[in-house]
């Protein structure tokens, strides 16, 4: 029996052994089932899922999911700087943009970087410059709720000298300082501020001489206060071209000499006549125009003879330029060459200019001068290049294509050597009749 038994026993085993074997397969099916069987949409759901999974597998999973969870958080995070970088640099485009549209916005960071331009100038440079609130309603049409007053670009770089012109008492003359106020305006601080303060005027002014006399008459001494240079009136500035020493226009005072004879004949080489230029155009169509470092007026006073308008441009070197062409009735304009013409665009007939626009002036300077000149012209307008002076290398190398890529269409070109006391030197001028095309 013995034996019996323990055979009953180790068969009874053997069952139990196999039952449990048959049960873990059971189970370990039903679970794999019941994983494949879940439903889709609960896949992405981790409660619903790992809620029924057992215990021994959840700590795992649990880890898995901290760290998909940790990289989630971390490539949210850098998703959340990648916006935040693009809105600065779009915000710092929008900042552009507007800077180029529209007149500076001075609101927090921008009014402080203005402030800084500014620093260093007295009270009444920073008062004349602004900003100045403008009224209620008068905005939209400025697109700023501020309004600034113009001044060159070079009155930063000269803020000292600025502060020296800006000093005055408010209300009384102003200093006599036209020599110190254009050398400012020369080294780009152009337009100046305008000042709170009285020019002199000329202790024993007369009514100027009536026209069309006034185009050849030398004004009276008494109409003028000029200071700086050793002739102190017109009297002296008339005489000067007998006298020793170099002056810008030397001559230009005397209107009996040179001055009278100027552009009247064309001899077909670099002096063209203003006769034969008008006649380059129907008759009349060339009304009005510009010319640029005209000296003492004398181009528009033979063009206002011909019913033409000039206005000239002039600086006061060496003489009051200005008062001058003034009293001949002629209209002075007192700006240098670095400012963008106070005119629009396609208006003018004709601009014309002697000897000023030349090599002298840095290249890039003067290409932007021709597009300024082109721009202000009328289609169908003259440019009229007296006597540009230059290089006989920079002439074809460098002034004939910067003409031509401002686009204007030559009508007339002469060119002649410069002679230097009857000696020729690699020197040129020539004179250009340009023409901006009508379409
Ligand atoms: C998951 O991470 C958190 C902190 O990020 C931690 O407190 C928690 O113990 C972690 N769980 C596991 C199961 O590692
Ligand atoms: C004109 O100026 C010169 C020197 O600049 C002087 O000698 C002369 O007396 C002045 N004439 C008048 C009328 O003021
Ligand atoms: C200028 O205009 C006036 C008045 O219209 C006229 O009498 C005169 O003949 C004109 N002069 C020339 C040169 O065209
Ligand atoms: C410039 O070029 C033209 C023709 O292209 C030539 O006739 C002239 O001699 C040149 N001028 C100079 C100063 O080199």
């Amino acid at each position: 029996m013995g034996s019996e038994d323990s055979i009953s026993k180790k068969q009874e085993c053997k069952m139990k052994y196999k039952l449990k074997i048959l049960l873990l397969i059971v189970l370990t099916n039903i679970l794999t089932i019941f994983i494949f069987a879940a439903p889709k949409s609960n896949f992405h759901h981790p409660t619903s899922r790992f809620s029924q999974i057992p215990v021994w597998d959840t700590t795992i999973l649990l880890l898995k999911l901290n760290t998909t969870q940790e990289e989630l958080i971390l490539s949210r995070s850098q998703i959340t700087d990648l916006q935040k970088q693009l809105k600065s640099s779009h915000s710092l485009v929008q900042q552009l943009l507007n800077q180029l549209n529209q007149p500076p916005q001075l609101n927090g960071a921008t009014k402080s970087n203005f402030n800084d331009l500014l620093a260093d100038l007295n009270y009444e440079a920073k008062l004349a410059i602004g900003p100045h609130k403008l009224p209620l309603g008068y905005n939209p049409r400025m697109g700023s709720d501020e309004i600034f007053s113009s001044v060159g670009g070079g009155c930063l770089k000269h803020k000292h000298s600025l502060s020296l012109y800006m000093s005055y008492k408010v209300g009384e003359d102003c200093p006599v300082d036209d020599v110190f106020a254009q050398t400012l305006m020369l080294k780009g601080c152009e337009p100046l501020p305008r000042r709170r303060c009285r020019p002199k005027s000329p202790a024993n002014y007369i009514e100027p001489t009536p026209l069309p006399e006034s185009l050849w008459s030398t004004p009276p001494d008494s109409s003028l206060i000029w200071d700086p240079y050793t002739c102190k009136n017109y009297t002296c500035l008339k005489e000067r071209r007998n006298f020793p020493g170099s002056y810008d226009c030397k001559d230009c005072f005397y209107l009996q000499g040179r001055e009278k004879t100027r552009w009247l004949w064309d001899k077909g080489g670099l002096d063209f006549g203003i006769d034969q230029v008008l006649a380059m155009k129907p008759k009349g169509t060339i009304r009005i125009g510009l010319d640029i470092g005209g000296g003492s007026g004398t181009f528009a006073a033979r063009m206002k003879e011909r019913n033409v308008t000039i206005v000239t441009t002039s600086m006061n070197f060496d003489g009051p330029f200005n008062s001058f062409i003034a009293s001949r009735g002629l209209v002075p304009l007192h700006v240098s060459i670095s400012q963008r013409f106070p005119f629009f665009e396609n208006t003018l007939d004709i601009v014309h200019s002697m000897h000023v626009l030349s090599s002298w002036i840095p290249h890039t300077m003067l290409e932007f001068t021709l597009y300024d000149i082109y721009r202000i012209l009328r289609p169908g307008g003259l440019f009229w290049l007296d006597r540009f002076f230059c290089s006989g290398s920079q002439l074809n190398a460098t002034y004939v294509p910067m003409l031509d890529r401002v686009g204007f269409r030559k009508l007339r070109w002469n060119t002649g050597m410069k002679l230097d006391r009857g000696v020729k030197k690699n020197e040129w001028y020539f004179s250009a009749l340009l023409e901006k095309p009508m379409t």
